[in-house]
């Protein structure tokens, strides 16, 4: 069985905590629930998810307060400034506070350590909303997206460029790799994914029919993908803005570089977007670029793996 596991409660620290098919299942359910946005209450009575804010966010503060809300639950949303856990009160025991009153935990945090933590510490799913090491949830929105667009993803090679060694490039990986893709992506040296990430996303994709590579040069992995995709030059809590952006200038998506991808290649972004850097204007809101959709789809993929985690986990709440 995939996934942290503690008493049988399933969470969603990396994208490989879902195997092919569960993903796949997630996916199918968020499309669903897209289609009768409000035709879903599977939250039976107001059930309380917890939404842990130690960095800054738009999109995933909105996207699960709406979720829990249209899913019948009430969505408590903390800031780390505003909690003890900012003057210094442990994990363990924020979990053992939390699991009593709430279906499950949404955690946007540092390092990965601490949200395994949180989920070793809990009797109720507990979800990564993004660390310093994987956006999983980022991925399923974006999963979504290339399969409304393509009707598919197995099969379909996906670029990213630029910061490799970041959350989106580790999620990218191992979550396209779950999904059937060829994963490229296209980094300098120094800015290249976890050798660990990339041997088991290698992994997972001999199982997949996907495949995984890290390429050296922009123009070489962007021939012939179908998505075409790229994050910020620098990530919250990262420093050393100027050299970043010296060494990652050539991996910039524009329209140059957008030429030589498969025809009706479309261009992602999970957002924020800094146009003129990472990616040029005309490229993030030109026809090709999907990503309000994709903004949107964190909405419903999000809304379907809470269902589905805390369903699997039972009633939701601690068992006494
Ligand atoms: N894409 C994403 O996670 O956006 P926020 O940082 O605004 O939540
Ligand atoms: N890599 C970015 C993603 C923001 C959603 C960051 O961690 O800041």
């Amino acid at each position: 069985e995939q996934g942290t596991t503690v008493s049988g409660t399933r969470h969603f620290l990396r994208d490989d905590d879902l195997s092919p098919a569960e993903q796949a299942e997630v996916l199918d359910l968020a499309t669903a629930m897209k289609k009768d946005r409000y035709g879903y209450r599977p939250f039976e009575g107001p059930q309380t998810v917890a939404v842990l804010f130690d960095k800054p966010s738009t999109r995933t503060r909105i996207s699960f307060a709406v979720g829990v809300g249209e899913l019948g639950g009430l969505p408590l949303i903390l800031d780390a400034g505003s909690s003890q856990m900012g003057r210094g009160e442990s994990i363990e025991d924020t979990a053992r506070v939390l699991e009593r009153q709430t279906s499950a935990i949404v955690w946007r945090t540092s390092g990965q350590e601490r949200v395994e933590a949180m989920a070793a510490a809990s009797s109720v799913p507990v979800v990564n909303a993004l660390t310093d090491e994987f956006h999983p949830c980022q991925i399923l929105a974006d999963l979504q997206t290339v399969r409304e667009h393509f009707g598919s993803t197995a099969g379909l090679t996906l670029t990213y460029l630029g910061d490799g060694a970041n959350n989106m490039a580790h999620s990218y990986l191992l979550g396209g790799a779950l999904a059937g893709m060829h994963v490229r992506i296209a980094a300098p040296a120094g800015y290249r994914p976890d050798p660990a990430v990339l041997r088991k996303a290698g992994e997972i994709a001999v199982g997949t029919g996907g495949s995984v590579a890290v390429l050296p040069d922009a123009g070489t992995a962007v021939a012939d993908a179908d998505v075409v995709t790229t994050d910020t030059w620098v990530s919250m809590g990262q420093d050393g803005k100027e050299q970043r952006i010296a060494d990652l200038t050539p991996f910039q998506v524009n329209a140059e570089l957008m030429d030589r991808a498969a025809r009706g290649a479309i261009v992602l972004h999970c957002l924020p977007a800094y146009r003129g850097l990472e990616i040029s204007a005309d490229v993030l809101d030109g026809p090709q670029s999907l990503v309000w959709d994709q903004a949107e789809n964190r909405l419903h993929a999000q809304k379907a793996l809470l269902h589905w985690l805390v369903s699997q986990s039972g009633k939701g709440g601690r068992t006494p």
